[in-house]
This record gives C-alpha cells, sequence and structure tokens, in this order.
C-alpha cells in the first residue's frame, strides 16, 4: 500500500493496531504485538500515544515482544532498545512491567542459548504474535536478521553487517562504537506471526524495497522471506516506493 507520506501511512498502521488490541479487549482476550526500533515506527508510537490519551486507548491487556537489542549493551544506555522503547512509547501508556519483553543485551555467553530458546517459548505460550510490525534495513535485514539468515531461525545472537552498522554511526557518534552484535527474533519467528506489516520510507529504502517485494527469494535479502507469508502487508510513503 502506498501512501503519500510517512504521516498517512503511519497513521492507517496505528489505526489498525488500535482496531486489534480493542477488537482483543472486547474479547476479554491478551493481545501479543511484535514491535520495532529505528526511526521507522516513530510515528505510529506517537499516534498510539496519542490515541491512549484522548481516545481511551488502554494496552492493559497487551503483551509487547521486542524484535532485537544490540549485544552487549546496558538497558540504561541512552542507545539500548529498552532505552528507545521506554521513550518513545513504554512510559507513555498502561503497560505493565511483566508485559514488556525486550531481549536482554547485558546476558552472559554462557546464559544466551538458553535465554533465546526462552523467549521463543515464551511467545508460543501466548498463542505467537498476533501483529508484528517491522521495518526493513539498507542489508535487506528483517529485525537484526542479516544476509544469510535462515528461514528457520529462531531467537539468537547475531553478527551485525557492515552496512547496518555503518547506518548506526549517527546513532553511537563512531563506527568503533557500535556494537558487533545482536539478538534477534529469527525469521521462523517473525514468519509464524498471524499478521505482518513491514513499514518503510524514504528515498534512502527505494532500492532495498524493490529487492525485498519484487526480487528473488533468497537468504542474501532476508526480507523476501516476508513473501512466503500469507498476511503480510507493505506499506510505503511515494519515496520508498519510487523503484517499484
Ligand atoms: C535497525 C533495527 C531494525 C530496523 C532497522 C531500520 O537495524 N534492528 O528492526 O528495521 O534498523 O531502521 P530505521 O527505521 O531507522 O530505518
Amino acid at each position: 500500500v502506498i501512501f503519500q507520506n510517512s504521516e498517512e501511512g503511519s497513521k492507517e498502521i496505528a489505526r489498525e493496531i488500535s482496531n486489534l488490541v480493542r477488537t482483543k479487549q472486547q474479547k476479554e482476550e491478551n493481545c501479543v504485538l511484535g514491535l520495532a526500533t529505528g526511526s521507522s515506527p516513530l510515528k505510529i508510537y506517537e499516534e498510539l500515544i496519542r490515541m491512549h490519551r484522548e481516545e481511551d486507548l488502554s494496552f492493559s491487556n497487551v503483551v509487547f515482544f521486542n524484535l532485537d537489542e544490540y549485544f552487549p549493551i546496558d538497558p540504561d544506555d541512552s542507545q539500548s532498545y529498552h532505552h528507545f522503547m521506554a521513550e518513545n512509547l513504554f512510559k507513555y501508556i498502561d503497560v505493565k512491567e511483566e508485559n514488556i519483553h525486550i531481549p536482554d543485551g547485558n546476558i552472559s555467553y554462557e546464559e544466551l542459548h538458553d535465554y533465546c530458546n526462552n523467549y521463543e517459548n515464551r511467545i508460543q505460550k501466548l498463542g505467537g504474535i498476533d501483529f508484528q510490525l517491522l521495518g526493513i534495513g539498507r542489508s535487506g535485514h528483517i529485525g537484526f536478521n542479516e544476509p544469510g539468515s535462515h528461514l528457520n531461525s529462531q531467537t539468537r545472537i547475531i553478527t551485525l553487517d557492515h552496512i547496518t552498522r555503518s547506518d548506526a554511526i549517527s546513532a553511537f557518534t563512531s563506527l568503533e562504537k557500535v556494537p558487533r552484535k545482536a539478538i534477534t527474533m529469527g525469521i521462523n519467528t517473525i514468519l509464524q506471526a498471524k499478521r505482518i506489516v513491514l513499514m518503510a520510507w524514504g528515498r534512502n529504502k527505494a532500492k532495498i524495497v524493490k529487492k525485498a517485494i519484487e526480487g528473488e527469494i533468497s537468504s542474501n535479502i532476508p526480507a523476501t522471506y516476508l513473501q512466503h507469508h500469507q498476511n503480510t502487508t507493505v506499506v510505503l510513503d511515494k519515496a520508498a516506493s519510487s523503484e517499484l
């Protein structure tokens, strides 16, 4: 779906999320939301906060699972995704602390394997992800599933691609400070979501968007795996769709 600009696209995505949350509330069910970080979802989070304030939208029945986190990183670090989610969404809404799940970038190497399995199990125990929001990196990653990621991959540690690390320089001030690894939900974790929306805004994403949508399905561009999924919508602004 192509919108004139990212404001309109973001509002539409926020509307879909809020409708889902309210529908689940009426049925007295949990709603499991998979969320993303980066600049792309910011306007969606602003709109959800506005709906919480002005339209009585409650998140008390929502269980959140974030896609990824840098590794190693302290959750209190200003560049951590823990910090990002708190500052851009969680501190403004009525989310219960126990319903927030973000991979822990502070876990020891020894605990990592069990920790990642447990992340998967917690999603499954809740009946899977109802709605997964995705951005796309210029390497073609979704979450932090970099080129080479396997279709069957699950939550795990991954080495970040050079393009991804260089795109993060502005946040970390220099390449040396950008973590070399991350914990990410796998491709399989993502593809099990009942509904997926991938968003991309701006000219900078146009080339990778074309490859993701029109290219052959390949581990070289992990976002192409979404072509396997039965209920995925790609939401773009004009600029991001300009190479299609
Ligand atoms: C990071 C995140 C991804 C995100 C991507 C794009 O690498 N791990 O989940 O989709 O950046 O970021 P942006 O939205 O800032 O372009």
